[in-house]
């Protein structure tokens, strides 16, 4: 690993994990990640901006030499989870003179995540200013992206916005700027998707008020830098509008192909009326493939057999994750078979309580579908065009 220069005195000191498989043991990663840091020399004073994920320590403290870095005034902890701040320990006692600089909340965090002693950190709050003699960091106040305490840092003589977990992806990459590619954008949308998603309003917000305050770079916590922000904010404003795609996702479970065979017809009436779908058979399936379609779609309609008494567990998974999600869909329904009983349809309706989403009509039927089942899977098509052609989405 290696501490690489951005601008004069300004260096990136994180880590690459290009192994990480598995985050927060749901998300699947299939590019690996990187926990990133930076380091703030001004003429008086040095600050670090947000350490690594504690089993990176020993590397985190070797770039840091690299870096030069003899002494530290100041830690900033924009965000107190731990793949940011598991190497606070570490720093608090290597350097011992150091300060920690966040907000109120994040002092709290830092008290019970780490036993950081309260008096060894500074709070600040919108608008307060640090200085570092010929450099000065500002903090911005951007709560629930996506922990209560985060904020945001800028580094007004070089126009770098350190902006923590927000405009993040992960993505192991040798480059330290991101690009265009699609596997850059691939990444940050799923970052988006799992990550920020529940917190839309709140991050359309700061992106608006980051395309106001006009960063030459963007340095967040996860993946590549951006040295061209205006991509990046372009997605995000395209992410966290009101308006979605012409889109229906369908993920759905089959035990015996009954559930199968009505979101066939469903696809087929679908795409003749000019909608994209997509299906995710939830056998095969990660929920962040879900997820990532979640982003846009105007319509979720899940496919689920009764198993018992209730929902297929993998039916269930993936309506819990999208009720936590709060995907901007306006339209969302359930379709499937059962054998004998259960409340399939009740217990996912409640599942799915806080999508702001229109419930249709569902489509429930007692064993295998039947002439009856394909002209109600034919209305339901009907009323999900009617309602995309409504919003002049096809
Ligand atoms: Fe990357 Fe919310 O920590």
């Amino acid at each position: 690993m290696a501490a690489r220069e951005i601008v004069p005195d300004v260096y990136s000191v994180g880590v690459i994990d290009w192994d990480r498989a598995v985050f927060d043991e749901l998300m699947r990663l299939n590019d690996g990640t990187s926990y990133n840091a930076y380091v703030v020399r001004g003429s008086e004073k040095t600050a670090l901006i947000d350490t690594v994920d504690s089993d990176f320590e020993e590397t985190y403290i070797s770039n840091l030499v690299r870096a030069g870095l003899t002494s530290i005034d100041y830690i900033v902890v924009n965000h107190a989870e731990q793949d940011h701040s598991g190497s606070l320990p570490l720093v608090l006692e290597l350097f011992p003179q150091a300060v920690v600089v966040t907000t109120e909340k994040g002092r709290d965090l830092c008290g019970s995540l780490h036993h950081v002693p309260p008096e060894r950190v500074m709070v600040v709050g919108e608008g307060d200013t640090l200085s570092l003699g010929n450099k000065t960091l500002t903090f911005l106040s951007t709560p629930w992206v996506h922990w209560p305490e985060t904020m945001m840092t800028y580094l007004e003589e070089d126009k770098i916005l350190f902006s923590c977990d927000l405009f993040g992806a992960h993505i192991a990459s040798s480059s330290l700027f991101g690009d265009a590619s699609c596997r850059y954008q691939v990444a940050a949308r799923q970052y988006y998707a799992e990550i920020m998603q529940p917190f839309r309003k709140k991050v359309g917000e700061y992106t608006a008020r980051v395309r106001a305050l006009g960063p030459a770079i963007i340095a967040p916590s996860h993946g590549p830098l951006h040295r061209a922000p205006a991509g990046i904010l372009d997605l995000y404003e395209d992410w966290t509008s009101d308006e979605v795609k012409n889109l229906v996702v369908i993920p759905y479970v089959s035990m015996h192909g009954s559930t199968r065979e009505m979101v066939v017809r469903l696809v087929e009436h679908l795409i003749e009326r000019g909608i994209e779908v997509r299906p995710y058979d939830l056998g095969r399936c990660e929920p962040g493939q879900v997820a990532y379609d979640l982003v846009d779609a105007a319509t979720i309609i899940l496919g689920a057999p009764t198993m018992l008494f209730g929902p297929h567990p993998k039916a269930a998974h993936v309506a819990f994750i999208t009720n936590l999600l709060k995907p901007r869909a306006k339209w969302i329904g359930v379709i499937g078979s059962y054998g004998w009983g259960g409340k399939t349809v009740e217990d996912l309706t409640a599942m799915l309580a806080k999508v702001d989403a229109e419930m249709l009509d569902p489509v429930y039927v007692k064993g295998k579908s039947d002439e009856e089942t394909n002209v109600a899977i034919a209305r339901l098509a009907g009323e999900i065009y009617k309602r995309h052609q409504d919003h002049s989405l096809v």
